[in-house]
């Protein structure tokens, strides 16, 4: 896997790596289609909204499905607007393929109350660097109080967009590997009416984790301690067993993990039986004769609905990658988007791979901040090489 060729090379001292990926012939390009939710609008201010006011963000209007469709009158927004979605998919190119994709900012976890506790130069600077203190531990964070309840908002939130609207739940779910955003997808999505044929198992997915700072929150536990959380949720093939991928020493730029982010959503969207990659499309997707299974429901299609729990920082990448305005998500949130893969032929070629970078960081506090970076006390100046001062040792983790 690229990323962990490019944190085995971190880890011998490099400050610049780039590799050669192997070359693709077909990429996916994927764009956000505006108009159906708030969150699109630049007029919407991120800071002040709250998607729990109305359906999600989703915003009340026809469809071009209602006109192909008479019996529209009587159904709720997101009963047209899952309609719209299988009529989107049907009457697209084989090349193309919408999903509505939920991202899930993960509840508040000791990391985040650590920030605000030290204040945020502090924490960057030196006390990120640490596993925790002596009563708390934000090495992989996990849920406060007040993230845990945070998380139970959301859930109480799908219970009633199910009973108010009855909101097509996701058909796939994907999680990030680190304790806070597993437990909050545990909390969303547990003791909801789902569907028999969608049940909550989510892919554990490393694509989707928080970006890798030298942060020991960005450090993750073992495979064997999500499967003792967990024993019947699923692993993306090639999870590791320890965390190959952190390093404690670089940092991975925003390039490095819109790229990850990208490969991920790739492996998401070629899965799709219908997706960009699917083999065996019938030519003639509207129904002609010969042609099987159209019977209006999508019985074609394959993971429409896609609900990916992750941070604030990863959901900014793929908010980037999709061409999505930038949309701050403050803990607990969750934004759906509507978005548009299509697969496009390049030329192959060598492509380089993104850098991770080294920061500075202090080796004792106080320690504050600047623009131009940090401000460490005389006795012990900013450094950027070696392994923090936290050390490796592992706190024990907490039960569920
Ligand atoms: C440890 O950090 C937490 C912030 O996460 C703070 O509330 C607590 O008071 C700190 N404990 C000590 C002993 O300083
Ligand atoms: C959430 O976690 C608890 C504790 O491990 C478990 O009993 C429960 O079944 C989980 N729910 C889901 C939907 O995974």
């Amino acid at each position: 896997m690229k990323l962990s060729t490019l944190a085995a090379s971190a880890t011998l001292g490099l400050s610049a790596i780039a590799t050669a990926a192997p070359s693709h012939s077909k990429t996916i390009t994927y764009t956000t289609v505006k108009g159906y939710f708030l969150q699109d609008e630049p007029s919407t201010d991120p800071s002040t909204f709250d998607y729990t006011s109305h359906n999600f963000g989703l915003i009340d209007r026809r469809y071009d499905s209602d006109k192909h469709d008479p019996n529209t009158r009587d159904l709720t927004q997101w009963e047209r607007f899952h309609r719209e979605l299988e009529y989107l998919n049907k009457h697209s190119p084989q090349h193309v393929s919408y999903k509505l994709v939920f991202m899930g900012r993960h509840g508040e976890g000791w990391h985040n109350a650590a920030e605000s506790y030290f204040g945020t130069p502090g924490w960057n600077c030196y006390y990120s660097l640490l596993p925790g203190n002596t009563t708390h531990t934000w090495f992989d964070a996990d849920l406060t109080p007040e993230g845990v309840s945070q998380a139970s908002i959301a859930h109480t939130y799908w219970q009633s967009q199910y009973a108010e609207q009855n909101i097509h739940f996701p058909d796939a779910y994907y999680v990030s590997p680190m304790t806070r955003a597993l437990k909050t997808a545990n909390i969303t999505f547990s003791g909801l009416p789902l569907p028999l044929d969608a049940p909550f198992i989510p892919e554990v997915k490393e694509g989707f984790r928080e970006g890798m700072s030298m942060h020991t929150c960005d450090h993750r536990r073992s495979k064997s301690y999500i499967e003792s959380l967990f024993p019947w949720w699923t692993f993306e093939e090639g999870f590791t067993e320890e965390d190959e991928l952190w390093t404690g020493v670089t940092a991975e730029t925003e390039e490095a993990q819109d790229e990850r982010s990208r490969d991920a959503l790739d492996d998401i969207f070629s899965r799709s039986r219908r997706g960009p990659f699917w083999k065996s499309k019938p030519a003639d997707v509207c129904g002609g004769p010969g042609h099987d299974h159209d019977h209006g429901h999508g019985e074609d299609e394959k993971d429409l609905v896609i609900s990916i729990t992750a941070h604030s920082g990863e959901i900014a990448s793929i908010l980037r990658v999709i061409g999505h305005q930038p949309f701050g998500l403050s803990t607990g949130a969750v934004i759906p988007v509507l978005v548009r893969a299509e697969e496009v032929k390049e030329p192959d070629g060598p492509t380089a791979s993104a850098t991770w970078t080294h920061s500075a960081y202090c080796t004792a506090p106080p320690a504050t901040s600047t623009a131009s970076g940090c401000v460490c006390a005389a006795s012990a100046p900013p450094v950027t090489s070696g392994f923090p001062v936290g050390g490796t040792t592992v706190p024990t983790p907490t039960p569920f």
